[in-house]
């Protein structure tokens, strides 16, 4: 039984795909976000997009490869402190199930599921991811891997859709990678808020963040010299001719990565090279790029562990414990709710 309609439940046989996925988002509500998000931020000023149209297949394996660069070092170090650290970790948190915002394909939760498992603790895995094929593939494969473990995959938005989470058990909630780092202070703010209403005593969240540095290492860690976060930045413009029939030229944008100091962001950008109009079709759209305008494709936040701590503090978490990879390239925070 396939479910397509919000809060469907889809049950797939179990004998072959022991995973549970719950349907809360269809591809039709992504088309329609789609639909919305394009018309506004292509009609703001200056012109915007969220990052979220970055993960196509091609856009998901450019991300892949990113990762793998020599000068994109968060991936890298994140996971050196979850090799290092997990077993701490999971015994401090406590849990029997992890909840995984924005799971993706579930890397990174084999090291933290089988730390819960040596603590004897493990009870249930709940990804949650907005792709429905990406997240069902991985479900199934972790079920596979960890037979004893109820995996309840969630298809949604974490911006939306934290309160349709399954609330059993003692939950440790990963949000890894650094994503919190692609909204904005107040995006930020909301989302914690809304994590602390969804948490119960007892839970825990378990946050990645990248720390500021160096600019010019920030910096080349988003303009790589092969050119694949070139690639990857200027993917969101095939994305928008496929999914909407738009025109853009992508060659004729340039990639422009720059650090924000008084926001303490990266920003990316695509710069027109040249003055033109843009259909977007299914929109019935028309966008004038001026010469050398910009259009800001992301932000990629970056901490202090002092202003995490009083960030996390403002919306109701109290920061337990911290790690960090080595140079303090980036961190690992476990915060409980106040309560
Ligand atoms: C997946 C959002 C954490 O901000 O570093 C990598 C995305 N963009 N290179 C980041 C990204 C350009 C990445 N996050």
């Amino acid at each position: 039984m396939t479910g397509n309609g919000p809060g469907r439940w889809t049950i797939r046989d179990q004998r072959h795909d022991p995973a549970l996925v719950e349907v809360h988002l269809t591809p039709k509500d992504l088309r329609s976000s789609m639909e919305r998000d394009v018309r506004t931020g292509l009609t703001s000023s200056p012109k915007r997009l969220p990052p979220v149209y970055f993960y196509d297949e091609r856009g998901s394996r450019l991300f892949d490869e990113i990762t793998r660069l020599e000068e994109y070092y968060p991936t890298r170090s994140e996971r050196s402190i979850l090799d290092r650290n997990a077993a701490e970790i999971a015994a401090l948190a406590g849990a029997d199930t992890l909840v995984e915002l924005g799971a993706g394909t579930c890397d990174k939760s084999r090291i933290l599921l089988r730390a819960m498992e040596a603590t004897g603790r493990l009870k249930q895995f709940v990804p949650l991811d907005v792709s429905e094929e990406v997240l069902t593939e991985a479900a199934g494969g972790l079920a596979g891997e960890f037979p004893a473990l109820a995996v309840h995959a969630v298809v949604a938005d974490f911006h939306r859709h934290l309160g349709v989470l399954p609330r059993s058990g003692s939950r440790m909630f990963a949000f890894l990678g650094g994503t919190i780092g692609n909204l904005d202070p107040m995006q930020r703010r909301r989302f914690f808020a809304d994590l602390d209403c969804s948490m119960d005593p007892g839970d825990s969240l378990l946050l990645g963040t990248d720390l500021v540095k160096d600019r010019s290492r920030l910096v080349s860690a988003y303009d790589d010299a092969a050119g694949v976060t070139a690639r990857f930045n200027r993917n969101v413009l095939h994305v928008l001719n496929r999914e909407l029939g738009a025109t853009f030229v992508p060659e004729e944008f340039a990639h422009v990565a720059s650090w924000n100091e008084g926001c303490s962001w990266i920003e990316m950008r695509l710069r027109s090279e040249r003055r033109t109009t843009v259909r977007v079709e299914a929109l019935d759209l028309d966008v004038d790029f001026d010469e050398g305008e910009d259009l800001l494709t992301e932000i990629s936040c970056k901490f202090t562990p002092d202003g995490l701590d009083s960030e996390l503090a403002a919306c109701g978490f109290v920061t337990q414990a911290t790690w960090r990879s080595p140079a303090d390239e980036f961190q690992l925070t476990l915060a409980t709710p106040y309560c």
